[in-house]
């Protein structure tokens, strides 16, 4: 099985346990390790560096495609292995060590991570820890579950060590497609120009001297935590079904629609799976993470194929996609993070992208990142690279958290990920505010009108009357702007007296 698996022989010399490998890490070291929302991370070198840090103190840089399975960046982060952490991740272990102070994390629109590494602008990875389901007869590396950063980190660094997973199967060969854009200023176009388009090598392509060590692991990705549908994520995928159901009555959208983006989440799963009870047909996915909904509207009929960086499934999808992946295949495709959520690729295919907010305000600015202005939840992922250049940029969020002691829109967001230029579209279990070619006084009617929950909709409309007196273009009364959040800080709840 090994031989059929390392298929360049002079590598087998290279195989070491997972702590003889875990050496060649050492303290101050920038480490680019594969993975991306839970899938197809290195496991077993990165549970041996944490080990080793137990009695042996080591601080890392840390850099992903974006969040890691099986506890590694819990396991990591308690070892405090991890200095800083780049550009991703969505742990609670990590989260609670990011809001103390003790890891600098960098939270980095998911495209640019290895565009800066390439032009020295981030501190060059000195070692990479990729996961693979083969190497190739040349040497390539075959990876698992996602492509992420994991290329170009392998591209990068000076040593190579190679996560060999038994338990990911042979069929994912084949599914990816390793495309490095050239140098700038002088790049040529990116040739994707449809979500099928397979533009480079089905394996990443390193010479095989850099591969220092090869591990045999056979733990599988964890999976998704995401919840099943619920009245409000059905009411907020009907409210979008009925607007773009109107959008191919009124002639600007045909039903196959435009290639598809969905973020990562509960709520934009169950969004994209309330697509499965429409008319639409022959959809594609131009998108990041292909979760459960991607492969449910594979099975309905109603998607012809999926572009993705991974894929990351709930563990009941698990048992039935990857058995039967040989069948899939011809419906996928996972690439790079950087083509996946790339601003040429997203402007060019004319994406429909849909993404979830923590909270917006009453002009459409959206914050998808820091609990109360101050405490970071997972990071703007890729939600950013694709809001800003989709076709149409959509997004949901229900209108209330925590029981309804926290309104999702506020007078003003408390962080901003994505300005009001980046949104057109806003969508609450209540209804939808259309945002397209409105000033900012009209967002502020559609939104206040459509989207709130009825025990703050008085409260914010008396906000908006009252900032409206004192003038502007953008009015606000500044010095209550952020009082609903200090009002939860200090009563736990937004809710008015
Ligand atoms: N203030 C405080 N907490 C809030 C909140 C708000 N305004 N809105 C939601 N939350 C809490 C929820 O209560 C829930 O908490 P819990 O985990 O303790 O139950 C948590 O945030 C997640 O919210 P949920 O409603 O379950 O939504 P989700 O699973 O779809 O996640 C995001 C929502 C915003 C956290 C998630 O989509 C995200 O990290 N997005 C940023 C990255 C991104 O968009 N990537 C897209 C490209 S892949």
């Amino acid at each position: 099985m090994l031989r059929d698996r390392i298929r360049f022989k002079p590598l087998l010399d290279k195989l070491v346990s997972a702590e003889e490998a875990a050496a060649y890490i050492k303290d101050g070291m920038t480490v680019g390790m594969s993975g991306f929302t839970r899938a197809g991370e290195a496991k077993a070198v990165p549970m041996a560096l944490a080990e080793r840090a137990r009695s042996h103190p080591l601080k890392i840089t840390l850099m992903t495609g974006a969040s890691l399975g099986n506890d590694l960046d819990k396991t990591l982060a308690e070892a405090h292995v991890t200095a800083r952490r780049i550009p991703f991740q969505s742990d609670p272990g990590l989260r609670k060590a990011i809001n103390a102070g003790e890891v600098m994390f960098i939270d980095q629109h998911l495209s640019e991570t290895v565009e800066q590494l390439r032009t020295q602008q981030l501190k060059p990875v000195d070692i990479a820890v990729i996961e693979a389901v083969a190497i190739t007869e040349s040497g390539g590396i075959v990876p698992t579950t996602s492509v992420g950063n994991s290329a170009s980190f392998a591209i990068l660094a000076d040593k190579v060590i190679v996560e060999l997973n038994l338990s990911q199967p042979v069929s994912l060969e084949g599914l990816h497609d390793i495309y490095i854009p050239s140098r700038r200023p002088t790049r040529m176009p990116i040739p994707v120009v449809t979500p099928e388009s397979r533009v480079g090598l089905p394996f990443i392509p390193i010479p095989p001297e850099k591969i220092v060590a090869i591990v045999v692991s056979e733990k599988h990705d964890s999976s998704a935590s995401i919840l099943p549908p619920d009245d409000d994520t059905r009411a907020i995928a009907g409210h979008l079904t009925e607007f773009l159901v109107n959008e191919v009555k009124q002639g600007r959208l045909g039903y196959e629609l435009q290639p598809l983006q969905a973020g990562i989440g509960t709520i934009a799963n169950a969004v994209l799976h309330g697509f499965i009870d429409t008319p639409f047909h022959d959809l594609k996915m131009y998108s990041e993470v292909l979760q459960d909904s991607t492969f449910e509207l594979i099975d309905s009929g109603k998607l012809t194929f999926a572009s993705g960086s991974s894929i990351t499934l709930s563990a009941e999808m698990y048992r039935k996609v990857l058995p039967r992946l040989a069948e899939y295949k011809h419906h996928l495709m996972l690439r790079p993070q950087e083509i996946s959520n790339h601003p040429e690729v997203i402007r060019r295919l004319g994406l429909i992208c849909i993404n979830t907010a923590l909270e917006f305000d009453i002009y459409g600015n959206v914050n998808s990142t820091h609990v109360g202005g101050t405490h970071m939840m997972n990071g703007i992922g890729g939600s950013g690279d694709f809001a800003r250049n989709a076709f149409m940029s959509i997004f949901v969020t229900k209108s209330t958290a925590k029981n309804g002691a926290i309104s999702s829109v506020v007078p003003m967001v408390s962080h901003v990920d994505h300005t009001e230029h980046d949104t057109d579209i806003l969508v609450t279990e209540v209804g939808l505010a259309d945002l397209r070619g409105l000033a900012p006084r009209e967002r502020a009617a559609v939104i206040i009108a459509n989207c709130v929950d009825e025990a703050y909709r008085d409260a914010l409309q008396d906000y908006y009357d009252r900032a409206v007196k004192r003038g502007g273009h953008t009015p606000h009364v500044l010095e209550e702007a952020f009082s609903w959040h200090a009002n939860l800080r200090d009563k736990g709840t937004m809710r008015p007296a």
